[in-house]
């Protein structure tokens, strides 16, 4: 990698793996289809099954139960090295830099990352489906619980379903039209738009690096991909890149 300016970085479920947080499609280590039952019984879900809006009007109680279960179990677990050594870069970077996260958990903000962006939307958070609001929430989320904006009972869970448009997305797209530097770590590549920042970023003449656990669907349009545990490899590509700032 030459001298880069402007970074983004974007990440998945795997940077939070090593911190105990199960992930969704990952062949190996827990994934939400290993524990559903622990968040929501002992009949079979898919994960799925509880991230679309039909599923959310289908069984509301079902839905509110499996988000306050994987808000409740934030309280557990502590952001790894991976989480720190991209908040020690945030805190150095002179550049630009933009963290893109599809996770919803909390550990990039408190190993202190600061320039980060929940495009899918964040567990200790709730929105109102009347009024748009969005505030912070610790704690259960009943359905029908009143929202203090507007008084309609009408507070859900503030995670980006399936079907529904991400989160500050003319952002993400203006800084990686802006890279020249994008950074891809523990994401499947499985899902849009998220999956198809390496091509645009290429596009705009960025180079691209890839750090996972395995090869992922969107391996072959990045620069290099390097195989491994995001607590080693963040870390030490993160000193790579301040030796070049
Ligand atoms: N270090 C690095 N990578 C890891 C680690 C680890 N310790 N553990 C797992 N991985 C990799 C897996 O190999 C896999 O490629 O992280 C990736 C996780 O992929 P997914 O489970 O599909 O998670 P993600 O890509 O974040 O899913 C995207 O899909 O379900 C929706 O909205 C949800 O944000 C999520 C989106």
């Amino acid at each position: 990698m030459n001298k880069p300016r402007n970074i983004v970085v974007l990440t998945g479920a795997g940077v939070s793996a090593e911190s105990g947080l199960p992930t969704f499609r990952s062949k190996s280590g827990v994934t939400y289809w290993d524990v559903i039952e622990d968040y929501l019984g002992p009949k079979s879900y898919r994960v799925e099954d509880v991230c679309t809006p039909e599923a959310l009007a289908g069984d509301p109680v079902l839905v509110h139960r499996f988000y306050d279960a994987r808000r409740a179990a934030l309280a557990g677990v502590a952001p790894n090295a991976a989480h720190i050594a991209l908040a020690r870069l945030d805190a150095a970077w002179p550049g630009e830099l933009l963290i893109v996260t599809q996770n919803v958990d909390d550990l990039h903000e408190r190993a202190g990352a600061t320039r980060l962006v929940h495009m899918h939307g964040e567990l200790r958070s709730a929105l109102c489906a009347a009024c748009g609001a969005r505030r912070p929430h610790a704690g259960d989320l009943p359905p029908g619980s009143v929202c203090p904006a507007c008084g309609a009972p009408a507070l859900r869970p503030d995670i980006v379903f399936f079907g529904e448009m991400p989160y500050q997305m003319a952002r993400i797209e203006a800084a990686v039209a802006d890279a020249d530097l994008f950074v891809s770590i523990g994401t499947s590549g499985a899902v849009y738009p998220a999956a198809g920042f390496v091509q645009m970023a290429a596009h705009y003449g960025a180079a691209t690096l890839e750090l996972n656990l395995e090869r992922s669907a969107g391996s072959s349009s990045f620069d290099e991909t390097r195989l491994g545990l995001a607590g080693v490899l963040v870390p030490a590509w993160v000193e790579e890149v301040l030796a070049t700032g």
